[in-house]
């Protein structure tokens, strides 16, 4: 059974509609990624699958459960996590509170969690004292990664998480999600490194003007010489 079902789904902020009809599955402990031009709608249907705008029509289920019109502090409890875009950590507190943050609705011991975001993340165990608005862009991806990890989701929707990073500092995001996904998390993430993230995928869309252009295996894509050509630019 796939982790997440979306289907035919129109939305968008008010009376402006983005998505136009889009589909995406992403299977159980698979990665699936979401490429496409900038404006395609590509965070519009991560915040639409999370609950933070509308869906007009269409279905999305989660583990077998449809969700639509639940918000997302519903969803974070059903196990779904999402690393935004922008402003997915806390500036001005510190890589422990942030990470303290990410679990302030769980009412267990969060103590093994953090020590398996640690273990994942050496960096953040050396730096938890650090105030978060001083790490590095790389850092500062750990943490939001870590953060979303403290509510030990089956699914993460990772929106651009190589975005403005150094090449050898995006090829360690992209390690660490790989092992993450080993851990038994689903991922569905966004990509502007459409390349990359496509090798690493188990499948990919590409999505232009809030509809599906194309889908494949990762690999398919990556062969296909009108989306290198379109879509994947020299990268
Ligand atoms: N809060 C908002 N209110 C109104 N329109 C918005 C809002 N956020 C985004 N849009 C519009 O929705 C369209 C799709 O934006 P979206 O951010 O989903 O694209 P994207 O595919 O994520 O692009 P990028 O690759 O640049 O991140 C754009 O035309 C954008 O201007
Ligand atoms: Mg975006």
């Amino acid at each position: 059974m796939a982790i997440l079902e979306v289907r035919d789904v129109v939305g968008g902020y008010g009376e402006v509609l983005i998505l136009n009809g889009v589909s995406i599955l992403c299977g159980n402990n698979e990665i699936v990624s979401i490429v496409g031009p900038n404006g395609a709608g590509k965070s519009t249907l991560m915040k639409a699958i999370f609950g933070l705008i509308g869906i007009r029509q269409g279905s999305v289920v989660f583990e077998g459960k449809p969700i639509m019109g639940m918000r997302a502090s519903h969803l974070v409890k059903l196990g779904m996590g999402y690393v935004p875009q922008e402003k997915n950590v806390f500036p001005s507190l510190t890589v422990l509170e942030n990470l303290q943050m990410g679990a302030f609705i769980r009412k267990d011991d969060i103590a093994p969690a953090m020590e398996r975001v640690f273990e994942l993340f050496p960096f953040l165990a050396k730096n938890r004292k650090a105030t978060a608005g001083v790490l590095s862009g790389g850092g500062r991806q750990m943490l939001a990664l870590g953060r979303a990890l403290m509510l030990e989701p089956g699914l993460l929707l990772l929106d651009e998480p190589s975005a403005g990073l150094a090449p050898q500092v995006r090829d360690e995001i992209f390690e660490k999600i790989v092992e993450i996904r080993h851990r038994g998390v689903s991922i569905l993430m966004v990509e502007q490194n459409a390349k990359k993230a496509l090798e690493m995928s188990d499948r990919g869309y590409v999505l232009v003007m809030g509809r599906n252009r194309f889908e494949d295996t990762g690999k398919a894509l990556l062969a296909n010489p009108e989306i290198g050509r379109l879509y994947l630019g020299s990268a």
